[in-house]
């Protein structure tokens, strides 16, 4: 979704702050950008379509004390420079990240009572407004006009009557940082500018009045409330790409040590006896997500089958929310989300809470929208993770999970079992030149098809989505078993089937497989940590072998391989594996 950042400074260049943040936030989208800044001569609006680098000439002539800006993630209105934010009426400057539901009617009356629009977005309808209702109040005019929003909105404003920003939360995203220069405020606490140490988050239908010294909370009601302020490590950012071509390299090479700092954390931070209580009385376990993160519940299913009594179940968010599931007090939810604002899982998640469920929350975002749902917090500890497709946080997710799973069971053997599955991946990043053959098969490819039995089917769903949200090749994951129920139609000399077989208890079955996609005239690669395997078929396929590791804890291994095979696809082709076409980082909006 869209990123927004505002700086009101006690002293240096708002502008320039802001054109820095517009980078740090770019991952959230990419289609266009803007900042408008309070000058000396007044408020001045830049704006172009595509990367913020389109920005940076216009961006550095200007100065100022206050300013706010925009990269966008289009969802109603083309990319383009008439639709980029901030949109300009009258005194008024604003930028939005979210989707404002009812703006066809909204706008409809704005043009009947004379207004006249400069883009086809559904944010303009927000400036009118604050245009047509304000007459020197400010806080009125806002609460006014947020008072017709139907939707979601997180807002940046400024106003020519007030030396500050305006912020207004509501179901996307915002936070206030302080620091020496002044405040800020930012879409996601990892792209704040590093001289930030404190945070507040406001809550959903806050007014936020952010001068170069202080923060004001307002309710919708007007009522000035208190919001806490939290410590926070800004400029997680600040390292850049380091010796990578691409930050999914570089995220790809911290993957063992996310599994070792989400284990630490675990044990420090997590009301480990409350977690497992929790775990042990649940009449059932739901993990939910989206994506990746649906993806890892898929495989850690098969953790909480091997040790965990507890039936357990795995939910595509944006499914559950309109599903209905019985739930009663003993039903644990897993909500799974690296970013911790995706509002198919927030959303879903907070009306399973709402009957009664008991939720805990595993990402990678402290201080994010889910970590206010849940009746609990397991952190995975990725880091900062920038580029749009998930790759470490996976892992880290993996790590927390598999670390619940064996929470009644063995939790500390389970430690160690992940710190040894962290030793793997190391093993495989030192080794990986199986991956250029597979990904040299991939890029010449009309279709990639993912396949594996057990949890190995799990790794194939995911494996998919990475090759196709990076390289834009067509790809499917799929139980390998299904094969010859409908995909061997599809197999032909232009298709790769790349099967991974990491359990020896399934692996003779897998093999077949192979057999039937070659007999197919179909291109088969094979990712194994099998011996046997890789002997069998080394002939019939490309063959990489990864080291050895026991089958639960083989995604560890596998799946870093495999998004190995995606980059190295996608870089092949010449795409931009950090920012891919038509995604952002952390869909806010359903
Ligand atoms: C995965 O590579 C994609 N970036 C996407 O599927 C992502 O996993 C999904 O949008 C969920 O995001 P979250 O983990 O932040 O909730």
């Amino acid at each position: 979704m869209c990123g927004i950042i505002g700086a009101a400074l006690r002293r240096g260049n708002a502008a320039a702050e802001v054109y820095e943040g517009l980078e740090r936030l770019e991952y959230r989208g990419y289609d266009s950008a803007g900042l408008s800044v309070r000058t000396d001569g007044g408020t001045v609006t830049v704006k172009r379509g595509g990367r913020v680098a389109n920005l940076k000439e216009s961006a550095a002539e200007l100065c100022g004390g206050v300013a706010i800006g925009h990269t966008r993630w289009a969802t109603h209105g083309e990319p383009s420079d008439r639709n980029a934010h901030p949109h300009v009426a009258g005194k008024f400057s604003i930028v939005h990240n979210g989707i404002i539901e009812n703006y066809r009617e909204l706008k409809d009356e704005l043009l009947q009572s004379g207004a006249e629009f400069a883009s086809d977005t559904d944010s303009e309808v927000i400036v009118r407004l604050l245009d047509k209702y304000y007459s020197g109040d400010l806080l009125a005019a806002v609460a006014k006009t947020v008072g017709r929003l139907k939707g979601s909105y997180a807002l940046g404003i400024l106003c020519e009557d007030f030396d500050g920003i305006v912020a207004v939360k509501y179901k996307s995203p915002v936070v206030a940082g302080f620091g020496e220069k002044g405040v800020t405020l930012c879409s996601d606490i990892p792209a704040l500018p590093e001289w930030v140490t404190s945070v507040s988050v406001p809550e959903d239908g806050d007014i936020v009045l952010i001068s170069a010294q202080s923060a004001s909370f307002y309710d919708g009601g007007l009522q000035s409330v208190n919001r806490v302020r939290l410590p926070v490590f800004a400029g997680q950012f600040n390292g850049g790409t380091g010796d990578y071509p691409h930050y999914m390299l570089k995220e790809i090479h911290e993957t063992a040590a996310t599994v070792r700092d989400t284990c630490d954390a675990f044990f420090r931070n997590v009301d480990v006896k409350r977690l497992t209580e929790y775990v042990r009385n649940a009449d059932r376990i739901i993990m939910t997500g989206c994506g990746t993160a649906y993806n890892a519940g898929l495989a850690a299913r098969r953790f909480f089958s091997d040790k965990c009594r507890v039936f357990c179940q795995v939910e595509i968010a944006s499914e559950l929310r309109y599903s209905p599931v019985h739930i009663t007090g003993s039903t644990l939810v897993l909500a799974i989300s690296q970013s911790g604002e995706t509002a198919d899982t927030v959303e879903a998640v907070s009306a399973l809470k709402e009957a009664g469920a008991r939720v805990v929350a595993v990402t990678n975002c402290g201080y994010s929208a889910i970590t206010r749902v849940a009746h609990m917090v397991v952190p995975v500890c990725a880091g900062a993770e920038v580029c749009v497709a998930a790759t470490k946080s996976y892992i880290g997710q993996l790590a927390a999970l598999y670390l619940i799973s064996r929470l009644t069971a063995d939790v500390f053997t389970a430690r160690s079992e992940l710190l040894s599955a962290g030793e793997k991946i190391a093993e495989l990043l030192k080794d990986n030149g199986g991956a250029d053959k597979i990904a040299e098969i991939c890029a010449e490819s009309s279709a990639v098809f993912f396949l594996g039995r057990g949890i190995d089917y799990a790794v194939a769903v995911e494996a998919s989505l990475k090759l196709k949200e990076i390289s834009y090749i067509f790809s499917d994951g799929y139980p390998a078993g299904e094969l010859k129920h409908g995909t061997l139609a599809l197999i032909d000399d232009n298709t790769l089937s790349v099967i991974i077989i990491c359990d020896e208890s399934l692996s003779e079955k897998c093999e077949n497989a192979a057999c039937q996609v070659t007999s197919r005239k179909g291109k088969v690669a094979v990712i194994t940590c099998l011996d046997g395997a890789a002997d069998k078929l080394q002939d019939v396929a490309a063959v990489w072998k990864i080291p050895e590791c026991e089958a639960n804890l083989s995604p560890f291994v596998s799946a870093v391989a495999l998004q190995l095979v995606a980059y190295k696809t996608a870089v092949s082709l010449g795409r931009d594996p950090d920012k891919p076409r038509n995604l952002a980082k952390s869909v806010t909006v359903e």
